[in-house]
C-alpha cells in the first residue's frame, strides 16, 4: 500500500490539487496499485486552523508518505504576519524537514504551444532545459536574518551561506541528470561578487572531474537570465542554489508559454515531494481558471521517481499531449481566438485521456 501525504495548500492550490489528486486516483485504479490518499494543513491553510504553517501532524504525515503531493501556499490574507508565521514558512520548513535538497524543474515545449510562448517559436521549438536547483540552503536558511534597528534606522540583514557538502551533493545531482540528456550543464553563479558563490563555481568544477563525459561551464546570474531569452536552446541543465533557481526557473516557465505548465519534484534521499513550481495564484483563485497541468505533470515526476511507475508517468504525459493536441486550453495557454476551458474540465479531460489510452 502506497501512502500519498496530500496539502492542497492556499488560493489556486485546492482546485489544481484536486485535478491532479483525480489523475493520480485514475492511475492507481488503472493500475490496480493500493494507494492511500491522506489529506493534510500546511500554509495558510494550517495557520487559520492551528496558527502554525506546519503543525507537526503534518510534517509527520510527510514524513511517513511514500511521497508528498502540494498544491501551492501563501496569499495576501497572511502577508502582514511575522517571517515565521507566514504560509511560506511552512513549505520551506516542509522541505527542510524532509531533507529536500534537489529540486528538478524541468522546461520543456508542448509543441502544441508555442503560439502561447512570448518568445518566437523558432527560439523555443527546441527548447529542453532542466533546472536543477539547490532546496534547502543559501540565503532561504542562512543565519543571521532579521530586521534591527541600527544607529535608530531600521536594517534588514540575510546571510548566503553554502557549505562544499551542501553544493558537492547537487552538483552529483546536475551531473548524473545530464548524463542521461545531452551531457552539458551550466552553472549558475555569481562569482565575480560574492564569496559563497565563489565556493560554489570551485567545488562544481571539483566534481565535473568525476564526470568527463559531460561538459561544464559556469555563468553568472545575470548573463544566465539574459542568455534564457536569447538563446535558450543552448542550455541542457541548469545547476542554480536555491535563490537564483527560483527566478530562473519562473522565467524559463515563460518559455513553455505558461508557469501553468512547469512542474516539479523535491528529492533528498528519502521519500520525494511534487509541486508545481507557481504560487497561489490569489488574482485567479476560486475562479476555475488556473492551469492545472502543472500539478498534473508533477503527479508524473511522482510516479517517476518516488513510485517506480515509469509507464504510469508517461502515459500522464501522454495524456496531456493529447488534451492540448485536441485543443483544450485553460486562459494561460490559450492564443487569440481559442476557446477556454476551466481547472476542472481540463482535469477531466485528462483523466479522459487516460482512460481511452489505458482501453486501447
Ligand atoms: P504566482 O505564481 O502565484 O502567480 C504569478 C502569476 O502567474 C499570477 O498572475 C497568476 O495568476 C499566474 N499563475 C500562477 N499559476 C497559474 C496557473 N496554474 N494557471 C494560470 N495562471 C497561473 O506568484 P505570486 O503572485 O508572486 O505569489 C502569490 C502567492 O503564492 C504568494 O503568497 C507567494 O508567496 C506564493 N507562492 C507560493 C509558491 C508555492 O507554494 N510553491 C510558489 C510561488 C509563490
Ligand atoms: C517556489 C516558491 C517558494 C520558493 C516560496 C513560496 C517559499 O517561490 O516554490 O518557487 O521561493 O522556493
Ligand atoms: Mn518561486
Amino acid at each position: 500500500m502506497k501512502k500519498i501525504a496530500f496539502f492542497p495548500g492556499d488560493g489556486i492550490g485546492p482546485e489544481i490539487s484536486a485535478a491532479a489528486r483525480a489523475v493520480l486516483e485514475t492511475v492507481a485504479e488503472l493500475a490496480a496499485m493500493p494507494m492511500q490518499i491522506e489529506e493534510g494543513l500546511v500554509g495558510g491553510a494550517a495557520l487559520d486552523a492551528h496558527d502554525d504553517p506546519l503543525p507537526e501532524a503534518s510534517l509527520q504525515l510527510a514524513k511517513t508518505a511514500d511521497a508528498v503531493l502540494l498544491g501551492a501556499v501563501g496569499g495576501p490574507q497572511w502577508d502582514a504576519r511575522p517571517p515565521a508565521q507566514r504560509p511560506e514558512q511552512g513549505l520551506l520548513r516542509l522541505r527542510k524537514g524532509l531533507d529536500l535538497y534537489a529540486n528538478l524543474r524541468p522546461a520543456q515545449i508542448f509543441p502544441q504551444l508555442l503560439a502561447a510562448s512570448p518568445l518566437r517559436p523558432e527560439l523555443v521549438q527546441d527548447v529542453d532545459i532542466l533546472v536543477v536547483r539547490e532546496l534547502t540552503g543559501d540565503i532561504y536558511f542562512g543565519q543571521p536574518r532579521g530586521i534591527d534597528v541600527v544607529d535608530g534606522k531600521r536594517r534588514g540583514f540575510n546571510t548566503m551561506v553554502y557549505d562544499e557538502g551542501e553544493i558537492r551533493r547537487i552538483a552529483h545531482i546536475a551531473f548524473r541528470a545530464a548524463q542521461g540528456r545531452r551531457r552539458k550543464v551550466c552553472s549558475v553563479d555569481k562569482a565575480n561578487v560574492l564569496e559563497t558563490t565563489r565556493l560554489w563555481r570551485e567545488v562544481v568544477t571539483e566534481v565535473a572531474r568525476e564526470y568527463p563525459d559531460v561538459a561544464l561551464e559556469h555563468m553568472y546570474v545575470d548573463n544566465a537570465a539574459m542568455q534564457l531569452i536569447r538563446y535558450p536552446a543552448q542550455f541542457d541543465v541548469l545547476l542554480t542554489g536555491n535563490m537564483f533557481g527560483d527566478i530562473l526557473s519562473d522565467e524559463a516557465s515563460q518559455l513553455t508559454g505558461s508557469i501553468g505548465m512547469l512542474a516539479s519534484a523535491s528529492l533528498g534521499e528519502g521519500r520525494g515531494m511534487y509541486e508545481p513550481i507557481h504560487g497561489s495564484a490569489p488574482d485567479i483563485a476560486g475562479q476555475d481558471k488556473a492551469n492545472p497541468l502543472a500539478t498534473i505533470l508533477s503527479v508524473a515526476m511522482m510516479l517517476r521517481h518516488s513510485l517506480q511507475q515509469e509507464e504510469w508517468a508517461d502515459r500522464i504525459e501522454t495524456a496531456v499531449n493529447q488534451v492540448l493536441d485536441q485543443g483544450y486550453r485553460t486562459a494561460d495557454i490559450a492564443s487569440p481566438g481559442e476557446a477556454v476551458i476551466g481547472t476542472r474540465s481540463m482535469g477531466e479531460a485528462v483523466v479522459a485521456a487516460l482512460r481511452a489510452g489505458a482501453a486501447a
